[in-house]
């Protein structure tokens, strides 16, 4: 039933989360090693392209040898782990209907490919599943987020190995049976698309020991597509009642002129973006994937069954982040600007974040009809917001209308979506409370209604503020996104 500001009842207002960048606690309770926990934070002036995400087998081994100084701010987060009651009571405040969070993969199977589940892992995050209930709050999870466990690295060199689908799916199973009945939103891959962008990452894969990276990065894309269908049947048979969507990074194309040309590419673009949601939803590998796997010569080994599997298990619903749109054009001259996973050309019409992240509202209105013209399955925005960096003034308050600006002008374009008929489930803004970030591993590129003290190099004491958004938000929600 839609009410009169177009949004459903039961609408899923909220926020979304990752273990790694929230949890801390990397090493207790049983957990074991995983991607995140070797990333470590580079200052602003000595990142480069090769060493912000991706890692080498080296730092793995001077990380491993005690021999690295650096600091690793996804080993530390906001200290979740054991703060996770007095942060949902905050979230709870601003009247949160969901939040997203991700198991950690290796504090439930601290090598990945275990037999046995780790008993104190389960537990926690039946704590946390519990507590969120008590307030009335949905969880909505994802299987893995950028934490694949080490031990599979070392194993089978990450997603590299077929092997490791099985690991999953028996991840995934242990997971669903244990949470049954209290967890309905689930998700398998956070943005899969960056298997293909960042392989370790997106799937633990050390490239300097492959001979073809690239065209590996698309065997490991299989082996995790075939992974996200046989979770999603395994939930089928484990709770029926539960739903599973699949998460991409949405990067609309625009070309950057009317000439043709550009035209083209942005639609050649676009669909390689598409490509995972067009898996997930319409369970096949569509003929313009297959043309792009010819003309680089990549041969996928598809084994016996994999196709049946993708066809017969499509997601639910279609879940995805939207930060910002980009632009394609069959030149690589240009003024270019940094953005989500990938840079682009400069848009004259957009301004960008300080990040250099382009901030288009309209985009997130052409992106759901676009996604619901394609495929006529719920959407649901898991991830949006602004990363900024907020003062503090000196009573303790935070005035940050920037965000407060972004959020509105976002939600706005999306209840215009809703108008259009596009079915909308909710909308999570990323990072509701800061957190660490994913790209930076920066404190101070911040997106949360909720402040926590501590800065890039660790300091702080990480007592937790309200900003001027945490209001603004909660009003939102109240009126079911009436007030913006
Ligand atoms: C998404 C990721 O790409 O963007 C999150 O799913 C991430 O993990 C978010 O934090 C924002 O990116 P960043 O680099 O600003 O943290």
């Amino acid at each position: 039933m839609q009410t009169n500001t177009g949004f459903k009842d039961g609408f899923l207002w909220g926020g979304a989360t990752a273990a790694n960048q929230i949890e801390g606690a990397f090493d207790v309770d049983g957990k074991g090693l995983s991607s995140a926990d070797f990333v470590e934070y580079i200052p602003k002036e000595q990142r480069t392209k090769d060493n912000s995400m991706e890692v080498t087998t080296e730092h793995i081994q001077k990380v491993l040898s005690g021999e690295y100084e650096g600091r690793f701010p996804k080993r530390e987060g906001i200290n979740f782990y054991y703060h996770y009651e007095e942060d949902i009571k905050l979230l709870a405040e601003m009247g949160f209907k969901a939040f997203r969070m991700s198991i950690h993969w290796s504090r439930v199977f601290p090598k990945g490919f275990e037999s046995e589940p780790n008993e104190a892992g389960l537990k926690f995050y039946e704590n946390v599943f519990k507590t969120l209930k008590s307030y009335d709050i949905e969880p909505v999870v994802t299987l893995s987020h950028y934490e694949t466990p080490y031990g599979l690295t070392e194993k089978y060199n990450g997603w590299i190995g077929r092997e490791v689908i099985e690991h999953f799916e028996h991840y995934a199973k242990t997971v669903f049976k244990r949470y049954k009945g209290l967890v309905k939103y689930w998700m398998t891959f956070n943005e899969i698309n960056i298997i293909n962008i960042s392989p370790f990452t997106g799937g633990g894969i050390l490239s300097d020991q492959l001979e073809n990276p690239k065209a590996a990065s698309y065997q490991a894309l299989h082996h995790q597509l075939v992974a996200s269908s046989l979770a999603t049947k395994a939930l089928r048979e484990i709770d029926a009642d539960a739903q599973m969507g699949c998460m991409l990074a949405r990067m609309k194309h625009y070309p950057y002129t009317c000439n043709p040309e550009d035209v083209l590419k942005a639609m050649q673009d676009d669909q390689m973006n598409l490509l995972y949601t067009d898996v997930h939803a319409l369970g096949e590998y569509p003929n313009y994937y297959k043309q792009f796997l010819k003309e680089n010569d990549i041969n996928l080994d598809i084994q016996e069954g994999d196709l049946e599997t993708l066809k017969n298990y499509t997601v639910d619903y279609i879940s995805f982040s939207y930060y910002m749109s980009l632009l394609s054009a069959n030149t690589e001259e240009g003024i270019r600007t940094e953005g989500n996973l990938m840079n682009s050309l400069k848009n004259p019409y957009l301004e960008a974040s300080e990040w250099g992240w382009q901030i288009d509202p309209i985009g997130i209105r052409v992106v759901l009809n676009e996604f619901w013209d394609r495929y006529h399955k719920p959407l649901f925005i898991v991830e949006n917001g602004l990363g900024a960096k907020d003062k503090v003034e000196e009573d303790g308050s935070i005035h940050d209308s920037y965000r407060i600006d972004y959020l509105e002008k976002h939600i706005s374009e999306m209840k215009k979506a809703v108008i259009d008929g596009v079915d909308l489930m909710g909308y999570l803004a990323w990072g509701p409370i800061d957190l660490v970030s994913m790209s930076t591993s920066e404190m101070s590129k911040r997106y949360g209604f909720i402040y926590v003290d501590k800065d890039d190099e660790g300091n702080g004491s990480g007592e937790r503020t309200r900003k001027d958004s945490f209001n603004w938000y909660k009003n939102v929600i109240e009126t079911n996104g009436g007030n913006l």
